[in-house]
């Protein structure tokens, strides 16, 4: 007999059908007489009630169907009265596809999240976890939904690079050389002529600098795909491997690329409303029970925009007035997230883009603005900067912190080459990248948004490694 999904089974209404659903053994409970199985097939959030008359099956087949064990159910489908759901499954065949023993890791109920990352292997089967990759699914749907829709081509950017977009050094070197026996020139640099790719080379930690190339030509493309950073940041916020967003757009203004950012945002946080119901529900009422709310709230917010100099002096005010931060925040100091969270949480109570930062904690590529004779410079809606700025457009949200970083483009081949030289950087390996700018060179600009930073504004899930399935941290690789 054909297997239907437990999702389907649930919105259907032709009682006394025979059916039959696959799934595992959530709970069994029941008197002598009768056991109520509660199974589910991870289609949906739900389970099915398996109603079980004790006498019809073999007493040792049933001992069997314990909590976690995979089972072939054949019944018919009758209306429910007890089970939460309409419809319940009155048993005729019961077969045990996989048992399950009682060293079971997912055998008791509320385990830690600590205790279920030990058990990643495991921990998918719970609700909570199915709830969370069910909507991490819906939202790679909506990115590419949003992404077809808008005239973006989904361009596919390389993982093994040889250039640090972020220039940020903190790479994954990729290599097939013998690490005891490494070939040195007389300065005592490593020589990779003999290796793989014939120099050095690592993971990426941005597409961005070729989805620059696409954009110029396509006009408008994205990116969807994993990016690693080395850094040693052990944060509910950092991943080493994470899923990166990075819409490219040619002809975009700062206004814009902000707007862009919004409506995306928006848009998926709405398809998780409208498309992740269930899952939703179950998480607000397990999880956060602000979330639903606080998801609702963002589709109605309209977001503020902020340049940096405003940000600071708001920091600079709430300080004078007794708020007490860990890090400085004096003008040119990067914004520790704690900064983030008290402009986004505490002042202005919604999702804040930040403009215009200091070109010193900012990547090379950024548009600069324009600089005034005292050294200053200018910025969104003429706002003044006592320094050099670039136009960086960050989205700062609640509970977060930066779920987006992004800028428009310097676009200039002079000015960008001003810069690469006061960073002295090494430009060797991305000659290609100042060819956009010397060839038929265009206004473009683009983003990048962390996919599980996303995920945990969504599912209300405080760490980010429960949003990933298999999450690469430092000093863990397992699974
Ligand atoms: O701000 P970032 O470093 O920007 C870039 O890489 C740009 N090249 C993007 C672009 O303009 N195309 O990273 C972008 C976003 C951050 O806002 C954050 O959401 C996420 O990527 N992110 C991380 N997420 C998880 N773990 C980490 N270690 C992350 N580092 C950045
Ligand atoms: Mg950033």
């Amino acid at each position: 007999m054909k297997r239907t999904k437990i999702v389907d089974l649930l919105k259907r209404e032709d009682y006394g059908s025979q059916v039959c659903v696959k799934g595992w053994v959530r709970t069994k409970r029941g008197s002598k007489a009768v056991n109520f199985i509660a199974l589910n097939d991870g289609s949906t959030i739900n389970n099915v009630q398996v109603v079980a008359d004790v006498e019809k099956f073999d007493p040792e087949m049933m001992k069997l169907i314990t909590t976690g064990a995979c089972l072939s159910v054949e019944g018919q489908m009758v209306q429910s009265i007890g089970s939460g759901q309409a419809v319940e499954i009155q048993a005729t065949a019961i077969e045990v596809l996989g048992e399950c023993p009682a060293d079971y890791p997912m055998q008791k109920k509320g385990q830690s999240f600590e205790y279920m990352r030990q058990h990643a292997h495991m921990r998918l089967r719970t609700n909570t976890f199915g709830a969370v990759m069910r909507i991490r699914h819906n939202m790679a749907m909506a990115i590419h939904t949003y992404f077809h829709e808008h005239g973006y081509f989904y361009f596919h950017t390389p993982l093994i690079t040889a250039s640090d977009c972020e220039g940020a050094g903190n790479m994954f070197q990729v290599t097939t050389k013998n690490l005891y026996d490494l070939k040195k020139d007389e300065q005592g640099k490593i020589i990779y002529d003999d290796d793989f790719f014939g120099q050095q080379t690592s993971l990426t930690v941005s597409g961005q600098l070729e989805g620059e190339l696409g954009a110029t030509a396509l006009g408008a493309i994205y990116t969807f795909g994993p990016t690693f950073r080395a850094e040693n940041s052990n944060t509910p916020r950092h991943l080493a491997e994470f899923w990166m967003i990075e819409p490219e757009v040619a002809f975009i203004d700062q206004e814009e690329l902000m707007d862009l950012e919004e409506d995306f945002i928006k848009y998926c946080v709405k398809w998780a409303l409208d498309h992740c119901k269930d899952d939703l529900n179950f998480l607000n009422k397990m999880i956060d029970n602000g979330l639903i709310e606080r998801l609702e709230g963002v589709l109605k917010e309209t977001f503020v925009r902020l340049p940096y100099t405003k940000g600071i002096e708001i920091l600079q005010e709430a300080i004078k007035n007794g708020r007490k931060f860990e890090f400085p925040c004096n003008w040119g100091d990067d914004l520790a997230s704690e900064h983030e969270r008290y402009l986004v949480e505490e002042h202005f109570k919604k999702p804040v883009i930040m403009t215009d930062y200091p070109r010193e904690f900012k990547s090379f590529y950024m548009k600069q603005n324009e600089q005034t004779a005292d050294g200053g410079s200018v910025g969104y809606q003429g706002a003044i900067a006592p320094g050099p700025t670039m136009q960086g457009t960050d989205v700062l949200f609640p509970q977060i912190g930066e779920i987006i970083g992004g800028s428009v483009r310097e676009a200039s081949y002079d000015k960008l080459m001003g810069e690469i030289e006061r960073r002295k950087m090494d430009m060797t390996h991305l000659w290609w990248y100042l060819d956009t700018r010397k060839y038929g060179s265009c206004p473009h600009g683009g983003f990048g948004l962390g996919f599980e930073r996303l995920i945990l504004f969504v599912t209300g899930m405080q760490n980010i490694r429960d949003v990933i399935p298999f999450p690469r941290t430092p000093k863990n690789a397992e699974f």
